[in-house]
């Protein structure tokens, strides 16, 4: 069991993830600040590969709960700014993604690999479906209104 369980913990390391013009919300400040996090999202990935240096991955993983929760009132005073009809579904579902953050800080005081294994096959999937689904909703309400905005 002690040879297995660290290469099924390798494998599921998350591919690099990168930021494209699909992910845009056609919104600046948001599509640097989702860029931002994918980047500290691959550097929790290369903690990963630096032999699982555990103060490492605590520290980005740190810097990851806060810059997630900064990303998130800025979201959402866009949407509430704007009267996004779905504003309540998304906060919820920005809610439920930071619960489980703290949950996975939480596992990392009792079980460091399998919180970063959890966290990272968490993540990978998260962000993208969270951004190309939901984000891309308010883009029409969003991106509009600035416009109108700036043309006032
Ligand atoms: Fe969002
Ligand atoms: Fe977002």
């Amino acid at each position: 069991m002690k040879i297995i369980i660290p290469k099924l913990i390798k494998e599921i390391k998350v591919a690099l993830l990168e930021w494209s013009e699909k992910l845009s919300v056609k919104v600046e400040e948001i599509d640097s600040q989702h860029k931002k996090l994918i980047k500290i999202i691959n550097n929790l990935n290369d903690a990963w590969k630096n032999d699982f240096k555990f103060e490492e991955f605590k520290n980005v993983f740190l810097d990851l709960i806060d810059y997630t929760e900064y990303h998130f009132r800025s979201e959402e005073k866009y949407m509430e700014k704007y009267n996004y009809p779905k504003l309540e579904i998304h906060r919820k579902q920005h809610r439920a993604f930071v619960d489980r953050l703290m949950k996975l800080k939480e596992k990392c005081s009792y079980n460091k690999k399998e919180a970063y294994t959890d966290l990272l096959s968490f993540l990978s999937n998260w962000i993208v479906v969270h951004i190309m689904n939901s984000d891309r909703e308010y883009v029409p309400y969003i991106s509009e209104a600035s416009k109108e905005k700036m043309e006032a």
